[in-house]
């Protein structure tokens, strides 16, 4: 099944919501999305503030088109209760949850969000980042069917401790992970978002995550520095090469020489109504970039 949701999500920046200049700034950044964090990056003294904080921002605060995120913290510790509980009532757009192990997961926190957000549009995401919920990365993106969740964000930092394995820079280690969430993600229509790349000075390093994520279909990066926003921007986006190849496609298959055929040859390269479909996707997509930055 083909992701038709061509909205954005090249970049998607993680910030603690804890930190109210960061939350301030996200309004001026070009990221596709903004998760405010309420986990990892919040310190547990700062917990119930910082919920407090990301709910506000969200009440008041001018984040334009960017699509906002929260993350609670996990099913299993003191905080997520009132995480839920907050976060349903706010404007986000999605609730991210991490830790996710199983569909039995999903199918408890989406009866939390159908209590708690009854009747709303509230999406839900998960972070894919226990050794469990690679096993079980089917199930989990077969829920989609019948419950809020619509997105994978990979999470390596956490993956790596699981499985107590030491990635080097081609990420051999997380090939094999990568390949099964995208591709239960596809089968089930999920939005695919790449882990974080931890040095922020790397911008060259950076890119070369973001080419490896896009080469296995990744809609986009997660992001830790509004640094590396315009690289993941400019990875993810169809390119001008790109462009004028998807014009090329739909120009070949709108020329009344080539009505009915299923397969032309374009530059001497087979070309068939699958590329033309792609071709459009391309295209919307490019669009509704271009869109975005208007
Ligand atoms: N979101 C929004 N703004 C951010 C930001 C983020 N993730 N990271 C840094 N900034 C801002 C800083 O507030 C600073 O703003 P200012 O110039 O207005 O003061 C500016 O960008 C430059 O920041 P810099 O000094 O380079 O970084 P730092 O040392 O302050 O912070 C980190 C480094 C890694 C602590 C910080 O980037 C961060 O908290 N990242 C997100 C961590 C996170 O959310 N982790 C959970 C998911 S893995
Ligand atoms: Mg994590």
């Amino acid at each position: 099944m083909t992701n038709t949701n061509s909205r954005p999500r090249r970049s998607s920046l993680y910030m603690p919501a804890s930190n109210a200049r960061a939350l301030e700034k996200a309004k001026t950044l070009a990221a596709d999305t903004i998760i405010l964090d309420l986990e990892d990056a919040v310190a547990p003294e700062f917990k119930d503030s910082a919920r407090d904080q990301a709910c506000e921002a969200l009440a008041l605060g001018d984040y334009g088109a960017r699509e906002m995120v929260i993350r609670v913290n996990a099913v299993d510790t003191p905080w997520f209760a009132q995480d839920m509980k907050s976060v349903c009532a706010s404007k986000a757009d999605a609730i991210l949850v991490p830790k996710v192990c199983s569909a039995a997961d999903i199918i408890e926190i989406n009866a939390i969000m159908d209590r708690e957000n009854s009747g709303g549009p509230m999406k839900l995401w998960a972070m894919i980042e226990m050794p469990l919920a690679i096993l079980n990365i089917a199930e989990i993106a077969g829920m989609a069917h019948s419950t809020r969740l619509s997105g994978f964000i990979l999470g390596f930092n956490d993956l790596a401790k699981e499985m107590r394995a030491e990635p080097d820079a081609s990420r051999a280690i997380f090939l094999p992970a990568m390949a099964q969430t995208i591709m239960a993600a596809r089968a089930h229509g999920l939005i695919a978002l790449d882990s974080v790349y931890n040095d922020f000075n790397d911008p060259a390093g950076l890119a070369q995550e973001c080419q490896q994520a896009k080469a296995f279909g990744f809609d986009g990066k997660s992001l830790i520095h509004p640094a590396q926003i315009d690289i993941a921007n400019r990875e993810f986006a169809p390119d001008d090469n790109k462009i004028a190849e998807a014009k090329a496609i739909i120009a070949a298959f709108s020329d009344p020489e080539n009505a009915g055929k299923g397969a032309i040859s374009i530059n001497g390269k087979l070309t068939e109504l699958l590329h033309l479909e792609q071709a459009k996707e391309t295209l919307a997509l490019a669009g509704a970039i271009e869109g975005a930055s208007e």
